[in-house]
């Protein structure tokens, strides 16, 4: 302990000097002593008690207990939304069954000493108790929740769980997909640099989880935001014991299929902003781009490079002592003319927003904060001041719609200064401490209550008020923002990278899971910082990496301050030549990668998918590297230093190679031989993947192995806030040796592409029609196939 605090100081003295220590020394005791005189202390348990009286109607039936009212009732049809209200029930912090008013018709039926609540998708089995018994709508046990205990402030409970069920979700977790086992910490908290497999809290967590197994799948939305503790199977295997250390008690319990699962979670907690187009492209991010010559000379080197790249994100030395909201005008001389000059060329520039405002009375955001009240206060009504990188900062209190609105207002200046996204980071909000949580004091004060039971949706209202100002002009680009902290919900506002991962294989291969988890949690828009934010990857150990991020949802390169640059050229050949390829593919597969952010802007579900998407008896294979992007790819990492050859599980049906159509995979496990230049990924059968190549579009088809029906819809528009979009429904069908393609397009979004191709991969086809309304495939101007005897005709 002592040793351990002599290091810190050590540490702290080396990174931020004599001044920052002493303030990070006070700052420490200060959060004590406030939380020692002021954080409520807990009484002891109490339950429910005996049932008095049991109120039904058509929408909902109340329990009434001795010490506490439990209401069932559905929001959805297949969403069941479960709530206990004691005399100590607090204020809501994040409410979203208030979204739905009218309520969905129950029906009940009595028995001795039980109510049963049923319809289509389950039936759940109210005991006279308290306890809950859910079930299929065919009567198949899923759980069991016991009626909770409640303390003053918050409340456990303990759920039994079947026992060949996967736990999967609860946001960002550095543990296997798969949750049994494990002891979870639900706490948003800076990894204070680097963290590895393992590591709990992180950055973004969300009591959201699925419970699965090879027959069924249910998924639990607890709601609520304060700080809680899971043990999912870690003292008794078949439980769920559950801790939140306030809040009320109410939860969601969504069936059905996992389509209908993840629509009804969107419907309820919102669904995925749809990124504009360039986000999807590679971003290039280091700490310590110091000037703008600097950055305008990375953004050469990939221009001499022929080397595509979307993004150059400039992290907190772009400002005047770090204050939130300027430009070093020395450094940065004139930042319009550069984001100009960068934009001209395809390249965005990226901003970092963090929290902390520094402590100066000189400065405008300073003053208007405290002129405002917009600030977090102390219990004793003063404005609470912590260490972070300006040193004293004061926190504006974004559950405060006002301070929303007016933090929200401040991004003009930085889209006036030609800045395109935003990266909110610190969000937790994190604090340097010596020791103990290294936060704002559980008691600080916001509107919306003590930080204990705010503090997990601080970067949701941080993503809130910059999306809500970012998305009022309906000319301008829909927003990036991209948020460390998060809670459910905040999908809609913001998206995620995984913070700052240490550079290792074992991270690497962490880092699928925990995009996976991420993704299962609601949040599909997810990457990592490519070869790991803390140290030195090897190359190899880079450009494993790198080639795994061109297949992931969110495409960055970033690294801490002191390590070696890791711009693609400071690794020579070949891995320059192996990384562009890399990037280029990503490059040639937007319209497919857009069309599947599309989709789960629509319907809620992941973008990134782990195997059991395809084949539900894959669901405890919770090591399986491979994973899926969007319906029709499946990629295969390489997560070992050397590997010569992989093993890849295939699930369902066929798959072609996707660097070589011509091989194609009937098996469902295949070992294949492994180099440097690529890794492995594959093509669904019966699949059509659009891509890009040199600005013309190609259609690729990749035949189905058997006469079937298949379908895409490709997405486009012109990524404004009120867009102009279209969707190009293309259906193929295969049937006895000739394929039959026809292609529907729907808005008025003009194709950029010079040419349209077809290209037919697959089982020979002795003829093809394309048929389409005329507009759309106007421009087709080839259809190739390897099949010579194959006839085109383009109707
Ligand atoms: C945090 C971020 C990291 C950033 C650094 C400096 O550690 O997670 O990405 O580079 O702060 O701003």
């Amino acid at each position: 302990m002592i040793n351990n605090l002599v290091n810190k100081i050590t540490s702290a003295l080396e990174f931020f000097g004599s001044e920052q220590t002493l303030d990070m020394v006070q700052y420490t005791l200060l959060r004590d002593s406030l939380d020692s005189r002021y954080l409520k202390k807990d009484s002891d348990f109490f339950s429910p008690g005996q049932l008095r009286r049991k109120e039904i109607s058509d929408l909902k039936v109340d329990y009434v207990f001795e010490n506490a009212v439990l209401t069932v009732k559905l929001i959805l049809p297949n969403a069941l939304f479960i709530s206990w209200s004691t005399e100590n029930s607090s204020e809501q912090v994040l409410d979203f069954s208030s979204g739905f008013k009218e309520g969905v018709k129950i029906n009940v039926t009595q028995e001795d000493f039980s109510t049963t609540i049923w319809n289509d998708f389950m039936r759940i089995i109210v005991m006279d108790n308290g306890d809950l018994i859910i079930n299929d709508s065919a009567g198949n046990f899923l759980r069991k929740d016991s009626a909770p205990l409640f303390r003053k402030q918050g409340y456990s409970q303990k759920l039994e769980i079947r026992k060949e069920s996967a736990i999967m979700g609860f946001g960002e977790k550095a543990f296997p997909l798969n949750l049994r086992g494990r002891r979870l910490k639900l706490w948003n908290r800076d990894a204070d640099g680097r963290y590895g497999p393992g590591a709990d809290p992180l950055y973004v967590n969300s009591p959201v989880y699925l419970d699965g197994t090879a027959s069924s799948i249910f998924m639990t939305f607890h709601e609520n935001t304060s700080e809680a503790f899971f043990r999912i199977g870690e003292d008794e295997p078949n439980t769920i014991e559950m801790d939140f250390s306030g809040g009320n008690d109410r939860y969601y319990v969504i069936f059905g299929s996992i389509e209908d699962i993840y629509l009804s979670y969107g419907k309820i907690t919102g669904f995925p902003n749809l990124p504009p187009v360039w986000s999807l492209g590679f971003h290039q991010s280091r700490w310590g781009y110091m000037t703008s010559s600097q950055i305008e000379e990375i953004a050469n080197g990939f221009i001499d490079n022929d080397f595509p790249v979307s993004a150059i994100h400039m992290d907190i030395d772009y400002m005047d002592g770090f204050r939130i909201f300027t430009f070093d005008r020395t450094r940065f001389p004139d930042i319009r003319e550069m984001a100009a000059n960068l934009k001209s060329k395809g390249i965005r520039l990226v901003t970092i927003i963090d929290p902390g405002i520094k402590w100066d009375p000189e400065y405008f955001m300073y003053k208007e904060g405290i002129d405002g009240k917009r600030f977090v206060q102390t219990p004793e009504g003063d404005t609470l001041k912590a260490p972070v990188w300006p040193g004293l900062s004061a926190f504006p209190d974004f559950s405060s719609e006002d301070v929303q609105k007016w933090w929200g207002q401040k991004y003009d200046f930085m889209l006036d200064s030609g800045i395109s996204g935003f990266w909110h980071d610190m969000n937790e909000p994190a604090a340097f401490v010596l020791w103990g949580e290294n936060t704002l004091p559980l008691s600080s004060v916001h509107r919306k209550g003590s930080h204990r039971s705010v503090h997990n949706v601080y970067g949701y209202f941080m993503g809130k008020a910059a999306h809500d100002s970012l998305s009022r002009d309906p000319e301008r680009e829909r927003p990036f923002i991209l948020s460390r902290a998060g809670f459910a919900g905040q999908q809609k506002y913001t998206w995620f990278w995984t913070g700052d991962t240490d550079s290792s294989w074992d991270e690497l291969r962490q880092t699928i899971f925990s995009a996976l988890g991420m993704s299962l949690s609601g949040f599909p828009y997810i990457g990592s910082d490519i070869g790991g934010f803390w140290g030195e990857p090897s190359p190899e150990l880079f450009t494993r990496w790198f080639q795994m991020a061109a297949f992931m949802p969110f495409f960055r390169t970033h690294s801490g301050k002191d390590f070696r640059p890791r711009e693609p050229w400071q690794f020579g050949q070949p891995y320059l030549d192996i990384l562009r390829n890399a990037a280029k593919t990503r490059y040639r597969l937007m319209p497919y990668i857009y069309s599947a952010f599309y989709q789960s802007h629509k319907s809620g579900q992941p973008v990134m998918r782990p195997l059991f998407w395809m084949d539900h008896s894959l669901i405890n294979s919770s090591d399986a590297e491979e994973f899926l992007l969007g319906e029709n790819l499946l990629v295969a990492p390489v997560t070992k230093e050397g590997l010569e050859s992989i093993t890849v599980t295939l699930p369902g049906c066929g798959w072609y190679d996707f660097h070589d159509p011509s091989v194609f995979h009937k098996e469902p496990m295949i070992t294949m031989p492994l180099t440097l230049e690529r890794i492995p990924v594959f093509v669904k059968e019966g699949s059509i993947i659009p891509t890009l190549h040199d600005n013309r579009l190609h259609i690729g088809i990749y035949l189905p192995h058997s006469d079937s029906e298949f379908t895409f819809t490709m997405y486009s528009d012109d990524s404004k806030n009120s867009s102009t979009s279209r969707l190009d429904h293309f259906y193929g069908k295969l049937s006895s040796g000739e394929l039959h393609l026809s292609w529907r397009r729907d808005g008025e979004y003009d194709f950029q592409y010079s040419a349209v191709v077809v290209e037919i991969f697959g089982a020979p086809v002795t003829a093809i029609s394309v048929d389409s309304d005329g507009k759309a495939a106007s421009n087709v101007v080839e259809v190739s196939s390897p099949f010579n005897e194959m006839q085109a005709k383009i109707g």
